[in-house]
């Protein structure tokens, strides 16, 4: 018999994941693959940091053009860096400081067409060019951010934000 761990792990392989995508899809198909991708990984899982993992992996990897994908935590008043994807980042970010710190204040979705032009972005990868921090909420409470960045400028648009937005609750049990 199948157990539905082993099943979820053989659709990931076989059916779903083809490695980072070259070929052009709108970016509704590929976040419908990537919600069909999230709940055959996560669904009955409820150890956050294996679905925070699995999350980023799967958003990192869904598209070439992303090159991080971040988690930063609230604790004791600031951004802790979580599980994440992509080149070695930042530990600490003030609330109200960078995209990510930006957006914690506002507990509000940011998008940055182009980080070059945004006062005061942290720079972890220096082939970002623009970037998007949606908030992640528990039970009502504002929890963290999750951020990407992409290598392409003015790359994250309201398709993004809407999905992200959602995607987020996953790692919480869904
Ligand atoms: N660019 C972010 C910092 C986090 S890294 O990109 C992972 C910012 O300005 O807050």
């Amino acid at each position: 018999m199948v157990t539905r761990q082993v099943a979820s792990v053989l659709i990931y392989r076989s059916d779903f994941f083809v490695g980072k995508r070259k070929y052009m899809e709108t970016k509704q198909t590929r976040y419908s693959l990537l919600n069909d991708q999230a709940q055959s990984l996560l669904d009955g899982e409820h150890d956050l940091i294996a679905n925070m993992s699995n999350l980023v992996s799967l958003i990192f990897n869904s598209d070439q053009n992303i090159n991080g994908t971040t988690y930063y935590r609230l604790k004791n008043g600031e951004l802790i860096l979580g599980p994440f994807q992509g080149k070695p980042a930042c530990v600490h970010i003030p609330l109200g400081r960078g995209v990510c710190g930006t957006a914690a204040a506002l507990k509000k979705t940011v998008i940055v067409s182009n980080v070059h032009k945004f006062e005061g972005h942290i720079a972890c990868d220096k082939d970002s060019n623009s970037e998007i921090v949606v908030p992640i909420f528990s039970k009502n409470e504002f929890w963290g951010v999750l951020d990407l960045d992409s290598t392409k400028f003015n790359y994250f648009d309201k398709n993004d934000q809407e999905y992200l937005e959602k995607i987020g609750y996953y790692i919480f049990g869904i």
